[in-house]
């Protein structure tokens, strides 16, 4: 089972390069929900726990209110909710083997020339997450990383959207969403939602050429009160397109910036999987200067 999906996500990856349009890439995604949903857990995927230590370090407010943009079957909800029921039956023990490196003043991270020795495995057990707006480095094991997610739930209300109907009927038998809709994420207003209406937001795997583009994530974040985050991971996979690149990225937030409507607090290089670089973006909402 885990090589047929394998298999098909060469088919995905080739639809994207193909069709920038996402028609493909919704026809894979229509095709291969069930499959989506039994293996996302077998396979070695790393963006969804990444984004989840990066929410769970700059989010303490265990109850907030957010929304799970193209949410598809519903990962990153149960992965949150899955952490509130292991907090209720009580805290573990755990040794947190993290070890801090010395801060740099970059706004961005990126790989260093010390890693540039290391292996691919080295590699990708090391993320570079970041304190709240200012950078540290952590070095951390796979296994260490799934305890830490543990014990670390959140219990507010949760909503969601995606695009594809198959996949949200996978989100909506969890039981975890208080409202799922369909929508197609573009840049204009999403009329399903309120602005400032959010605590927090995350769009997890689905920004990239034929999926969500970077100009749809000011409409997202108006969803977002004041002083609260949108978490984002992208695979590098997709830099290699212009509007994908980490500079077009900042561009659109100096703008959105100086628009007063949000600005980049993180831009974390680490793994979309255990072999592909990825990112995690954190945009907060409201200028820089406030
Ligand atoms: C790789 S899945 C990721 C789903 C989920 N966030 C996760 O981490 O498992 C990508 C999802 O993005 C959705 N998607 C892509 N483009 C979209 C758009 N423009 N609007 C809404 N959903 C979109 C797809 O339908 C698919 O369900």
């Amino acid at each position: 089972m885990e090589s047929s999906y394998a298999e098909e996500r060469k088919k995905l990856y080739q639809a994207i390069i193909e069709d920038p349009t996402g028609i493909r890439s919704q026809e894979w995604y229509t095709k291969n929900a069930e499959l989506y949903e039994q293996q996302h857990k077998n396979h070695d995927f790393m963006y969804h726990k990444e984004c989840m230590e990066i929410f769970k370090k700059t989010v303490s407010q265990k109850d907030c209110k957010v929304i799970d943009f193209a949410m598809g079957t519903g990962v990153m909800g149960e992965m949150l909710r899955k952490m509130a029921s292991k907090q209720q039956t009580g805290p573990r023990e755990h040794k947190d083997r993290r070890r801090e490196a010395p801060k740099t003043p970059l706004s961005i991270s990126a790989r260093s020339n010390e890693d540039a020795g290391r292996s691919r495995r080295q590699r990708h057990l090391l993320l570079l997450s970041s304190s709240k707006e200012g950078n540290v480095r952590k070095s951390f094991s796979k296994k260490s990383l799934t305890r830490q997610l543990r014990n670390e739930g959140y219990t507010g209300q949760l909503d969601g959207m995606d695009r594809n109907p198959s996949m949200l009927k996978f989100a909506k038998a969890k039981g975890i969403y208080t409202n799922i809709w369909t929508v197609d994420i573009g840049p204009e207003k999403i009329k399903e939602i309120d602005d400032d209406s959010y605590d927090n937001g995350v769009v997890a795997g689905s920004v990239g050429r034929g999926q969500v583009e970077f100009n749809s994530l000011s409409t997202m974040i108006r969803a977002i009160k004041t002083g609260g985050y949108l978490f984002i991971t992208m695979s590098q996979f997709h830099t290699q397109y212009e509007e994908f690149t980490i500079k077009a990225l900042e561009n659109l937030c100096d703008k959105w910036n100086a628009e007063g409507l949000c600005h980049l607090v993180q831009c974390v290089e680490g793994m979309h999987t255990s072999t592909a670089g990825g990112y995690v973006f954190v945009l907060r909402r409201g200028s820089k200067e406030q």
